[in-house]
């Protein structure tokens, strides 16, 4: 394990050339919240390119703004400058009826709280943001998300005949039911016992390796992170670092220097 040098602004080169690789890409993205003395500045100045069908997780302190370049990644927030391309499409300049379709069809997000609709069975949550949007699933598609998520035989239970590392397996379904471009998932090994946890990051592996997905995710965890191909490094709301195949000790050591 080489750990990059510290300290690049960018990550991935999201330069329009070679942007065909990549399923999303940030460009000099900032976010402010707040107003006058208030304002805090989440984001400042980010560029990021997230290749197709790879896995790539995003670390850093608690408040370095993980959740929310995620959430301006998946169209769920507006930045105060900068633009974000899901494929070729610029999102950052749609209006909002646009921009929630395109969320809706293209992208996936796994939250840390499962969010399943207690009255519905398993199978029916997985199915209805496809339902509500007059879609209709791919019913190989979802089986094959369902087999390798090993639900099979939980589809007929509701939410609270679950566990939660099963709860969050239905969510995980949910998320990947559409085939979106993008799945975001922002810690969502957070509310889980290891071993479910475990489970799922297999889960969000096998959904890049065998299904083709590709699965940005954030986490607290080193243990998470080597799950994924690439590890990009946020402080005080600057990619700091980068790091490719993570090994446990080798993201460990890059926390520490960051202070998380
Ligand atoms: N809606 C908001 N209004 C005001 N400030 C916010 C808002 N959301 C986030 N912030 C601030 O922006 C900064 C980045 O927050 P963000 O949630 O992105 O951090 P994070 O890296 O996800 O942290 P954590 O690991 O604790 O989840 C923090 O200082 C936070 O307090
Ligand atoms: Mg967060």
């Amino acid at each position: 394990m080489t750990p990059t040098a510290t300290a690049p602004t960018t990550a991935g080169s999201p330069g329009a050339a070679d942007g065909a690789h990549l399923a999303a890409r940030a460009e000099h993205l900032s976010k402010a919240y707040g107003v006058g003395e208030a304002t805090v500045t989440a984001l400042d100045d980010v560029s990021v390119g997230l290749d197709r069908g790879r896995f790539t997780a995003i670390m850093g302190p608690s408040g370095s703004g993980k959740s929310t370049l995620l959430h301006l990644l998946a169209g769920l927030d507006r930045p105060s400058s900068g633009t974000v391309h899901l494929g070729d499409t610029e999102i950052t300049s749609l209006r909002d009826k646009a921009l929630t379709i395109l969320r809706r069809d293209r992208i996936g997000f796994i939250f840390q709280s499962f969010n399943l609709l207690p009255t519905m069975t398993a199978a029916e949550n997985i199915v209805l943001p496809m339902r509500i949007a007059g879609r209709r699933p791919d019913p190989h598609w979802v089986a094959s998300i369902v087999e390798t998520i090993g639900l099979t035989d939980r589809l007929g239970h509701r939410p609270s005949e679950l566990s939660g590392g099963q709860q969050q397996r239905v969510a995980a379904a949910r998320a990947l039911a559409s085939r979106p471009d993008i799945v975001f998932a922002d810690e969502p090994t957070g509310a889980l016992d290891s071993r479910s946890g475990t489970e799922l990051l297999k889960f969000l592996r096998s959904a890049v390796d065998d299904l083709g997905q590709t699965v940005v995710m954030v986490t607290h965890d080193p243990g998470a992170a080597c799950y994924a191909d690439r590890v990009i490094f946020l402080a005080d709301g600057h990619v700091v670092d980068e790091m490719s195949e993570p090994s446990a000790e080798g993201v460990l050591d890059h926390m520490k220097r960051l202070g998380g």
